[in-house]
């Protein structure tokens, strides 16, 4: 497990004041880990930072995602060679709640960025789990997804999406939300192309990432449509339970949709990933072979990730799964499943 200091102590590692690290946290310019009403900051972020940086910012968090721009050129550090400079976009989505859309995503993108890939993490759910998951507190980012929808749709100009981007490190970035999404359920449906608001907005930064993962809310809603629309692929995390496959069908059907309506005719599904397996077979192995024979063959099953103690402990404590629990069996099933998707890229 990483490093995790107290604010007291990253104040006497950086030598500022402990108010100081306090508002920085608050602020969202310091990464660091909210447990209780106390902020925690990994050790390693501190040995990243330059204090003097951090305080002169006129906006906080633009600076960092502005940092994970340059290198976009392939060749250059952190982009891996073979890979387009171009980022392909997957949408995590099902509407069944509490399938591990979130975790997968959060796994996912780790696992990428953990072999050198940059990844953006897009978090498009107002319930903003997947930007509580890595430490922040949704209500008290200045900017999101949202505010840049917002700037987006009251300007007749391109908007730039970093000035939200919260860099997580070198290599994983997340473009955060929170409860003020909801409200796009509202302003979305007017909008002239409103299925493509999410692909506009994040057009000008796509090769600034090889890998862009889209966190879906459950449901088959506006922003799930414009995810499916700006995306190369889903992926759909299943949590293997009865009638799983009529939620799944559903779920094709508007894939289907999306493709015939021409909103994204080339949307592939990159697989299924099985969450939350049961480690007990009898009831769960009958589940997963209906499963198989719903999905047919030209749909894989990536992977498949048990039950397990270990993720729900890394989500309360706002490090992503491969750091929080490096060894973890569900870590290796989320690393293969990224080693997949990277060979299915150079391969294509
Ligand atoms: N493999 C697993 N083992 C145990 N718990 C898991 C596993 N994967 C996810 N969970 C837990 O299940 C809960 C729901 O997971 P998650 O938030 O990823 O689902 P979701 O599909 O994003 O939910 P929602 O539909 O509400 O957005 C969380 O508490 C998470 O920690
Ligand atoms: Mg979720």
């Amino acid at each position: 497990m990483e490093n995790v200091v107290t604010v007291d102590e990253a104040a006497h590692y950086l030598k500022v004041h402990p108010k100081t690290i306090q508002r920085w946290c608050r602020e969202g310019r310091l990464p660091s880990l909210r447990i209780g009403n106390r902020y925690r900051l990994r050790l390693g972020d501190l040995e990243r930072i330059n204090p003097s940086q951090l305080d002169h910012r006129a906006d906080a968090v633009a600076p960092v995602a502005e940092s994970m721009k340059p290198a976009v050129t392939p060749g250059s550090v952190g982009l891996r060679a073979g890979l387009p400079g171009r980022a392909r976009i997957l949408a995590v989505a099902n509407q069944k709640g509490g399938v591990g859309k979130t975790t997968t995503a959060q796994a996912l993108g780790a696992a990428l960025a953990d072999r050198g890939d940059r990844v953006l993490l897009v978090d498009l759910d107002p319930q903003a789990s997947l930007t509580a998951s890595l430490g922040f507190q949704p209500a008290e980012l200045p900017e999101t997804i949202y505010s840049v929808m917002g700037a987006y749709l009251n300007s007749d100009e391109s908007v730039d999406p970093s000035r939200a981007i919260i860099a997580i490190d070198q290599y994983l970035a997340l473009l955060p939300s929170n409860i003020n999404l909801s409200a796009a359920e509202v302003t979305l449906p007017n909008q002239v192309r409103r299925e493509y608001v999410l692909s506009e907005i994040l057009a000008p930064i796509r090769g600034s990432f090889n890998w862009i993962l889209i966190d879906c809310p459950p449901s088959l809603s506006l922003l799930t449509i414009n995810a499916l629309t700006c995306a190369d692929a889903c992926l759909i995390p299943v949590t293997p339970e009865p009638l799983v496959t009529v939620g799944v069908g559903l779920l094709f059907q508007t894939i289907a949709r999306v493709r015939k309506t021409k909103l994204n005719p080339d949307l592939e599904v990159a697989g299924v990933i099985l969450t939350k397996v049961d480690a007990r077979p009898s009831l769960t192995r009958g589940i997963i072979d209906d499963l198989r024979v719903t999905l047919g063959e030209r749909v894989p099953i990536l992977g498949e990730v048990r039950a397990s103690i270990r993720v729900q402990e890394a989500s309360a404590t706002g490090m992503p799964l491969t750091r929080y629990r490096a060894a973890a069996d569900s870590v290796a099933v989320y690393r293969q499943i990224a080693e997949v998707l990277y060979a299915a890229r150079r391969a294509s």
